[in-house]
């Protein structure tokens, strides 16, 4: 039997193992100069003006929502396909969350359903980068100029990715990153999020710490909670930054032997990613009308895929019965298959002689 291929694969090598180790031996253990170092990168990187570390993609979320004033009675619109993270964020703060369908044949929010579902209790937007994949940013922010709204963007999956107006993540009141496993680079757990304002920056450092500006002299101003990252996570962090842009190149080589690999084959497509435009496809998924037996024949020769999760509108507790017509084929029918920046040449070869074989 062939060795076992995951569905993801990544890693974290000497230098993260000398920096965490440099962090312990400086006594830089919880949120301090590393952290601090990291967010300043970070910053430099995507080239705006403020990064705020966080514990999670998901607490990045919930914190943009917070500064944005968004509480309980107010709505928050989504798309309809995303990880349930971006619902959950607004959900969490007691907010109703109104979902809006993706566009034909591209999991992203279609930017031109979303004054349908604007109400006066709308107060913001969040756009889901999906895979690296930009929304329509430009008209979102119209949009939400026209009606005052925030937007905050989840780019969970989509740092380093670019579109016409520079990185994702960039182009809104607040943009949130996730550092978790299964992403370009990661910190085993992460969240950043990224703004350009500083009143919004000054809120997102308060609230990461109890609501408190100066720790020092401390006021009771208004709530927070212990949202705070910690120094011996962000040393990974800066050695994983340093590999980025080779990390970049990767998943784009393996999104290329796959379009390659797959364009034969009638049963399986590729969900495209723009890599023309800068669009980093950070997973491999794709539509199979046989996604299920798909999935087992994989298994059965030691390959790991993973179907997509449901919409979110099959999330009993969001009270939705509308119909999403262009997010059922993804639900129905997406499947990731093996990427992650240090899936081997050899494993992907694998899996195209796998899949068409299957075909066969
Ligand atoms: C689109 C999207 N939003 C939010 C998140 C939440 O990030 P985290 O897992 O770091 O909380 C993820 C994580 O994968 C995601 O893919």
């Amino acid at each position: 039997m062939d060795s076992r291929i995951n569905w993801w694969r990544t890693s974290f090598n000497n230098g993260e193992a000398e920096a965490i180790a440099n962090a312990i031996a400086m006594e830089n253990v919880s949120q301090g100069p590393v952290v601090a170092e990291f967010e300043r990168r970070l910053a430099n990187y995507l080239g705006v003006s403020y990064a705020v570390m966080t514990t999670s993609g998901s607490t990045a979320l919930l914190m943009s929502l917070m500064i944005a004033g968004v509480k309980h009675g107010d709505e928050v619109i989504v798309p309809n396909r995303t990880w349930i993270a971006t619902a959950h964020a607004a959900y969490m703060l007691g907010a109703k969350v109104k979902f809006v369908d993706v566009e034909p044949g591209r999991p992203i929010i279609d930017a031109g359903l979303i004054e349908e579902v604007i109400t006066d209790k709308t107060k913001a937007i969040m756009p889901v980068h999906m895979c690296g994949r930009s929304a329509d940013m430009r008209k979102i922010n119209n949009i939400a100029e026209q009606y005052n709204l925030s937007v905050i963007e989840d780019a969970a999956q989509a740092l380093g990715s670019r579109n016409i107006d520079g990185f994702l993540g960039t182009q809104s009141d607040m943009g949130c990153f996730s550092f978790s496993v299964a992403k370009v680079i990661s910190t085993g757990q992460g969240g950043c999020i990224v703004t350009n304002e500083k009143k919004y920056y000054e809120k997102l450092i308060a609230i990461r710490t109890q609501g408190v500006g100066d720790i020092i002299n401390a006021q009771w101003d208004e709530p927070g909670f212990n949202f705070r990252f910690t120094d011996i996570l962000a040393a990974i962090g800066i050695e994983q930054l340093k590999i980025l842009p080779n990390r970049i190149e990767k998943i784009n080589e393996i999104y290329r032997m796959y379009e390659k690999g797959l364009a034969e084959l009638t049963y399986i497509k590729l969900i495209p990613v723009d890599i023309q435009s800068g669009e980093v496809p950070v997973y491999i998924e794709a539509l199979c009308e046989c996604r299920d037996e798909l999935v087992s024949f994989l298994e059965k020769n030691n390959i790991q895929s993973r179907p997509f999760y449901p919409d979110l509108n099959f999330a009993k507790y969001f009270n939705d019965s509308n119909h999403y017509p262009e997010s059922e084929p993804f639900g129905n029918r997406g499947m990731y298959l093996p990427c992650g920046p240090e899936q081997s040449e050899v494993n992907i070869n694998r899996v195209i002689e796998k899949l068409h074989q299957f075909s066969a």
